[in-house]
């Protein structure tokens, strides 16, 4: 049977930790009813204790979402606990997400504490947000430059403290893809009762592998991805939401996993982060770029023009796209100058197609993209239309 893995969506907390982003109620709970058509499991509205704006939103996704868990992050201190409880309580399915450091680095220099203090305090502080909620995700921050023997023994402690999910993140984005696969195989094979408890990750993209290490880590056995749309986030970003599920939806046979994910609305979730955050999307950003379904050579649109698979790994209207897009420039070809004609309404004889198409590669050479506007003027002036 397919193994179900679950998207906890923190776009709207780690996602808005991307420098220059601050969104609003409206606008946090515009993205919160669209991500739940999306199909995220989770959504993590912020961090109670950040800010009155983070707690009233997480509150208002609280009592107004339906059909999906909501979370909020805290630190590991009964202050930070008790404002989540109070910004999720409402909550259909409310999650305390907990976090404390638990690298060398971290806890010497941050935190100034021993590994037996941030131990106990991870223990003590797992247990009293589950006097409050059932659900409590449990986070090791800094986790893939944590010892691994530390990071076995705290997982341990916070699942018989009750933690129902083990977070690991790659909080620096440090990792490869091997080293963070193996990182969540000795922790699936070495914690005795890891199986009490689902094994998440959060993947940072400082060198650009938040995706890659996301998926090495399903395929050892995590069962949540923390991620963001658009790789939105701290630094570099987060993992990104519509790459690791079309990462997955390609190689289906592969990954043999289920996920409840309607890629459909991912391209509409995109444009509205986009736009509710000013963060435009880079043009070659894969799956939701502007350029993700453009095709410019002639060798890749007469490909695509005869069968698509050619040159398209997924289909546009998969992820949302209306439809592929053939760009005209210098390296264009026939057949796609030909299609667009016809789209275009024209129905011209051979000859006067290929005088067109002449006139249009003296025209490209000059432009790097020939619009419709181009083409028509083109088309009208030296061609006789009937
Ligand atoms: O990157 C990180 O480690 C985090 C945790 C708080 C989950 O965002
Ligand atoms: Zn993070």
């Amino acid at each position: 049977m397919a193994r179900r893995i679950k998207i906890f969506d923190t776009t709207l907390r780690d996602g808005e930790q991307t420098p220059g982003v601050n969104l609003n109620l409206q606008e946090k709970m515009e993205i919160a009813k669209q991500l739940v058509r999306l199909g995220v499991d989770v959504i993590e509205g912020g961090f109670a204790i950040a800010s009155p704006g983070d707690f009233e939103s997480i509150m208002t996704l609280s009592k107004n979402l339906k059909g999906v868990s909501i979370a909020s992050l805290c630190r590991a201190s009964q202050k930070d606990i008790d404002r989540a409880w109070e910004a999720v309580k409402y909550a259909e399915s409310p999650r305390i997400h907990t976090f404390i450091a638990t690298s060398d680095i971290h806890m010497k220099y941050k935190l100034k504490m021993t590994e037996e203090e941030v131990l106990e305090r991870a223990v003590s502080m797992v247990k009293y947000a589950k006097s409050f909620c059932s659900d409590v995700e449990f986070s090791a921050e800094d986790a893939s430059r944590t010892r691994e023997d530390f990071l076995m023994r705290i997982v341990e402690a916070v699942i018989s403290a009750g933690a129902t999910v083990v977070n690991i993140p790659d909080t620096v984005g440090y990792a490869t893809p091997v080293e963070f696969g193996n990182l969540i195989k000795n922790i699936r094979n070495n914690v005795p009762n890891i199986d009490k408890a689902e094994i998440s990750v959060h993947c940072h993209n400082d060198l650009g592998m938040a995706v890659a290490n996301s998926l090495a880590a399903i395929e050892n056995g995590a069962t949540q991805v923390e991620c963001t749309i658009n790789g939105l986030g701290e630094r570099a970003g987060n993992a990104a939401v519509e790459e690791i599920i079309m990462g997955i939806n390609t190689r289906k046979d592969y990954y043999n996993i289920s996920h409840k994910i309607d890629t459909t609305q991912i391209y509409r979730t995109s444009k509205l982060v986009s736009s509710l955050t000013g963060v435009s999307v880079q043009p070659n950003k894969a799956i939701v770029g502007a350029n993700a379904f453009a095709h410019e050579s002639g060798i890749h649109q007469h490909g695509v023009l005869s069968e698509k698979t050619t040159y398209e790994i997924m289909t546009p209207e998969s992820v949302g796209v209306g439809k592929n897009r053939m760009v005209l420039g210098k390296l264009s070809g026939r057949h796609a100058f030909e299609e667009r004609l016809k789209e275009m309404g024209y129905a011209l004889s051979a000859d006067e197609v290929k005088a067109a198409f002449e006139k249009f590669k003296d025209l490209a050479d000059k432009k790097k993209v020939v619009t419709d506007k181009d083409i028509e003027a083109l088309v009208d002036a030296n061609i006789a239309v009937p």
